[in-house]
């Protein structure tokens, strides 16, 4: 097959991880910068280009799309589908991730275990949305943020208050914001589980090194290997499910009500290789292989 793989460039472990296991596999890949590509809408006809070449002829796209180029990024991979290019996540499967608000609604909507979690435009109720979750400590949450940045901790009511306000005053790109019950049981420390084809294929906690509660490797937090429980390997694949994704890192937390689910991430990381020594990328080339041929499914999500 010719596989394109959509990243910012070969110099990426997990692109590098996709291209090895695909060449293994007998396959020809280029990996195309998809911020340098150029499209063309014309009716009938659209077509997407890379240093003059058009991207049509590919059978398969691997889109590995950076949180802060969703927008070009994902713009692209829709004009692929639109030329009936197949691509392992489609393009609104990755935007709809990228909104951890319109996430929680989907999950919960799924039945899957979230963090309580409440969201507002302003302070005025802010004590019953407070009550609503639980009481203080609370978590704030940037719906859009990404690598423990955007999540922040407020330990007392007063704090809270005055957080959400300083972000509801800088929020001219409407971004918004989620209140949510800190799972204290498991502070410091969450769960990946990489989900291919709805199926579990590896999974690593990751605990920050010091007294952070966000347990981001980005924050210098650090992945061990972990076995899942069934009903944990069962919520991370009904995760990915409601969110339309057929490559997902779901984030977890263990807690009293079992495992809550943070997010659902469209591009996952391949640093859990190194973990666990699982093969990851091989698994989503193997997954590429046998969905490409068959006729795209229609999303299904409704949101
Ligand atoms: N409700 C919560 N209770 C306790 N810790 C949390 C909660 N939400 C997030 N965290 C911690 O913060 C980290 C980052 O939060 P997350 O929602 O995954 O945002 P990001 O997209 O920035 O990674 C998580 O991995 C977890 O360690
Ligand atoms: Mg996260």
């Amino acid at each position: 097959m010719r596989i394109a793989i959509l990243s910012n460039g070969n110099g990426n472990y997990s692109t590098k991880r996709l291209k090895e296991e695909a060449e293994k596999r007998g396959h020809e890949v280029k990996i195309i910068k998809y911020r340098d590509c150029y499209a063309s809408i014309e009716k009938s006809n659209p077509t997407v280009s890379y240093k003059g070449e058009d991207l049509g002829k590919f059978d398969a796209v691997i889109p590995r799309i950076a949180s802060y180029m969703t927008k070009y990024g994902t713009a692209i991979v829709r004009q692929l589908e639109m030329q009936g290019v197949y691509t392992v996540s489609s393009s609104i499967a990755i935007t709809r991730s990228r909104d951890k608000l319109r996430s929680l609604q989907l999950l919960a909507k799924a039945g899957v275990g979230i963090p309580k979690t409440v969201f507002s435009r302003n302070t005025i109720d802010i004590d019953d949305l407070i009550e609503k979750i639980g009481g203080t400590p609370v978590i704030i949450k940037l719906a859009s943020g990404t690598h423990g940045n955007g999540v922040v901790l407020a330990e007392t009511k007063k704090a809270a208050k005055s957080t959400l306000q300083a972000l509801y005053l800088h929020n001219e790109d409407g971004t918004n914001i989620l209140l949510q019950e800190f799972v204290s049981e498991s502070a410091g420390t969450d769960i990946r589980a990489f989900v291919v084809g709805g199926r579990v294929v590896a999974s690593m906690k990751r605990q920050s090194l010091d007294d952070d509660f966000r347990s981001n490797l980005h924050k210098g937090g650090e992945g061990t290997a972990i076995k899942l429980t069934d009903e944990e390997k069962k919520m991370a694949i009904k995760a990915a499910k409601a969110m339309g994704l057929n490559v997902a890192g779901v984030d977890m937390m263990r807690s009293e009500r079992g495992p809550l689910i943070l997010e659902v991430n469209a591009s996952p990381g391949f640093g859990i290789e190194k973990v666990t020594g699982r093969n990851v990328a091989e698994k989503i080339i193997e997954y590429v292989e046998q969905n490409a041929k068959r006729r795209v499914r229609k999303d299904r999500v409704g949101a």
